[in-house]
């Protein structure tokens, strides 16, 4: 609900408020949190130091020394001062050309000018049920250029606290760890300049309070909708406020804005939750699950995936093929998908990206025997593309070495010895949508892994990165128009561009190339912080694993990968008739949970990066059904049983019936009594245990 109240706005739903007014013109922040009203009527005096009140939309050069949220250039002038011009209640919020939050809802649309430069900056509030989605768009109405050196979707002000931020940092192979560090004095600031949003930090962000734990106390997160160069940034002040700034990140140079051109910013999606990190992560979830993923996917189960990549690399052929298509028949699984090595001369990471037609030396009849193999057994197929790439030694760069980017005079950087395709010009898009369109027409295809492997160098200007990433969106958009029951995976080297920007099209991200299941349970547990579960394309490969050389049982690797878009990367043509009965047991048991790992509700229990267990679990919306999983990392030699365990989330007037043994156990006694596990002996054991309510018959 939208309130506006003389010279003060409110914003209020169920779950949050959020205030702010007018002072002389100036735009001020009141109140983000619970909801309570009288702060917007008192919002005016609650701020009681004098010129360095809380800013609602940070700037530079007039009097505020903190981060700013804009900054605009011109021969003369370096300061912006936006004053309060009116407000409009729009019936559904602006088409802003990126992915956004979906759905037609109400929006404020608070309209500041800069008389100086004749600069009109709106600033876009929607409220959600589940959180606040904010964005701004600057219209050059003056007479000059400027230069847009900064402009954030939001800035986010916080009263004098202890802070703590939770931010999802990493590398590749071990992307989006958890990091939760006390946020004091100073800036602490996360970005990314690798073009993508990268493995080093993903565009999220939660602040909380010192005391805020997984289901207590309150937790605050930010999520940009983008996929390119994002910037968030804190600031604690001299009097213990804190600031938070997110958007993206204009590189060096800033962007020229020439006089009657706009800009709009990606938007933000912030968060709040009373009940701590987990309820943040659940209105995150529902949220995406309602409103940014693909409709046609959101409430879909995923498919039972088995992927080529660990097992035949590059050594694609027609007989290898078939023989892993037979291997994988009648094991429940629903999808074979053909990664790398299939395209132009593509016999090792070094060449073809960009020739998008099958290499006739390895399959000579083509694909259609491949696909038809497929049907036969049962399963439907998917194709690996790289469609952003382009190889140095392909016939597209011998055409076109000027498609990749790169800055006149100098010798392009390549890294994986490719480079990376000017998607910034359309004449590239439209060739690369062509090329992936004649497979997807000629060929019964019915799923998509959309790689993009490496990190930007030699970009010619800060605009590029910008266009470059609405040119992803493009082919995204088209391709998705074109082909609506196409399920595109979304990929970057792992887990390097795993995305609200990217999940509006891509409806699972294959969340990292590290399949090793203590290490994925890990970047399970803290990609959930912000991304619902369904959006987590998770593997079983085989052992040794192929990243970290650790065997862990095949057990614990399925239990850990069947929580998200489940399948497999094994060598399924050599598996043994004992491994064979275990990935039977695991498809049919992943069908059996999978709608609640798709629209339940997620409780974490245990941290594996602070108490050396990973347990969570889901529960149906109805609550009706409840899913633990609990993985131990090294094996106690006192313990028969785990600790106790508490659950969460449970109706706590039921009776639910523990599946495996027949138990009987009210939810209250489940939350409050908690559970005893018996785990087999030895490291890295788990346990995957299934609640049902009790149905009473009167
Ligand atoms: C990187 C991806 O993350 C892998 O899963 C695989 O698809 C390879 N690329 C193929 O080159």
């Amino acid at each position: 609900m939208i309130i506006v109240k003389e010279n003060a706005f409110l914003i209020e739903e169920e779950a949050y408020a959020y205030a702010f007014y007018v002072d002389e013109g100036i735009l001020r922040h009141a109140y983000y949190g619970a909801p309570v009203e009288k702060y917007v009527c008192d919002c005016s005096k609650i701020n009681e130091n004098g010129h360095d009140e809380p800013r609602e939309y940070s700037e530079f050069g007039r009097g505020d020394y903190k981060i700013p949220a804009i900054v605009v250039r011109t021969q003369d002038c370096l300061s912006t001062d936006f004053r309060f011009e009116s407000y409009e209640i729009l019936e559904s919020k602006p088409s802003i050309g990126m992915p956004a939050l979906r759905g037609k809802k109400k929006t404020l649309a608070v309209i500041l000018r800069d008389g100086r430069l004749g600069l009109k900056l709106t600033l876009f509030y929607t409220p959600y049920e589940e959180g606040l989605v904010r964005s701004a768009l600057l219209e050059n109405e003056g007479k000059e250029r400027i230069i847009l050196d900064k402009i954030s979707s939001a800035c986010f002000e916080f009263p004098r606290g202890a802070y703590e931020s939770i931010t999802l940092c990493g590398r590749a192979n071990e992307e989006r760890q958890y990091c939760r560090e006390r946020v004091g004095m100073g800036i602490k600031k996360i970005v990314s300049t690798a073009g993508i949003t990268s493995h080093t930090y993903n565009n999220f962000l939660a602040l909380v309070e010192e005391e805020t734990q997984e289901e207590e106390g309150a937790a605050y997160g930010f999520n940009l909708v983008y996929s390119g160069n994002f910037n968030i940034e804190c600031e604690g002040d001299a009097y213990s406020r804190m600031r938070v700034v997110v958007g993206e990140n204009i590189l060096y140079g800033g962007i020229e804005l020439e006089v009657g051109e706009k800009y709009y910013t990606p938007e933000v999606v912030s968060v709040y939750s009373a009940s701590g990190i987990g309820g943040m992560s659940r209105n995150f979830h529902r949220l995406y699950r309602k409103h940014l993923l693909n409709p046609v996917f959101a409430d879909k189960i995923r498919p039972i995936v088995i992927n080529s990549w660990e097992s035949i690399v590059f050594d694609v052929g027609e007989k290898r093929l078939f023989e892993f298509i037979d291997g994988a028949q009648g094991l429940g699984i629903d999808m074979v998908v053909l990664d790398d090595g299939w395209f132009g001369k593509r016999n090792d990471d070094d060449c073809s990206l960009g020739d998008w037609y099958v290499d006739t030396n390895k399959l000579p009849n083509g694909l259609e025997p491949i696909i038809r193999r497929c049907h036969e057994n049962g399963m439907k197929f998917g194709l690996w593309f790289e469609p952003e790439a382009i190889s140095p030694d392909s016939d597209l760069y011998r055409a076109h070495p000027e498609w990749a980017i790169h800055t006149n005079g100098r010798v392009g950087v390549q890294k994986r010895r490719q480079f990376v395709l000017d998607f910034s010009r359309k004449e590239i898009v439209d060739y690369v949508f062509e090329s992936v369109k004649k497979l997807l027409d000629n060929y019964e295809i019915d799923y998509i892994k959309w790689d993009m492997n490496r990190y930007f160098t030699d970009v010619p200007n800060a605009k590029t990165y910008r266009n470059y990433v609405f040119g992803v969106y493009d082919l995204y958009e088209r391709l998705t128009k074109a082909f609506p029951n196409l399920l595109i995976e979304g990929c970057a080297g792992g887990g390097g561009r795993f995305d609200a920007g990217i999940l509006y099209y891509s409806p699972m991200i294959w969340t990292s190339d590290n399949t090793d299941a203590w290490c994925r349970a890990k970047i399970q547990y803290s990609t959930s912080l912000c991304y619902p579960m369904q959006t987590m394309s998770n593997h079983v490969s085989d052992i040794p694993n192929r990243q970290t050389g650790r065997s862990i049982s095949f057990e614990t690797r399925g239990n850990v990968a069947k929580f998200g878009a489940f399948g497999y990367e094994l060598h399924i043509a050599n598996a043994n008739e004992e491994d064979r009965a275990i990935v039977k047991e695991q498809t049919s048991e992943y069908k059996k949970i999978a709608n609640v790992i798709l629209t339940g509700d997620l409780y974490r229990l245990k941290n594996p990066y602070t108490d050396g267990v990973f347990a969570q679990m889901v529960v149906s919306e109805d609550k009706n059904q409840a899913i633990l999983l609990y993985v131990r990392e090294h094996s106690t030699v006192h313990l028969k049983k785990e600790n106790r365990l508490c659950l969460r989330g449970l109706d706590e007037n039921a009776t639910y019936i523990m599946e495996e043994t027949g138990e009987r156990f009210t939810g209250k006694q489940l939350m409050c009594a908690g559970i005893e596990l018996i785990l087999p002996r030895g490291d890295y054991a788990s346990k995957v245990v299934l609640f049902r309510k009790e149905v009473r018959s009167h």
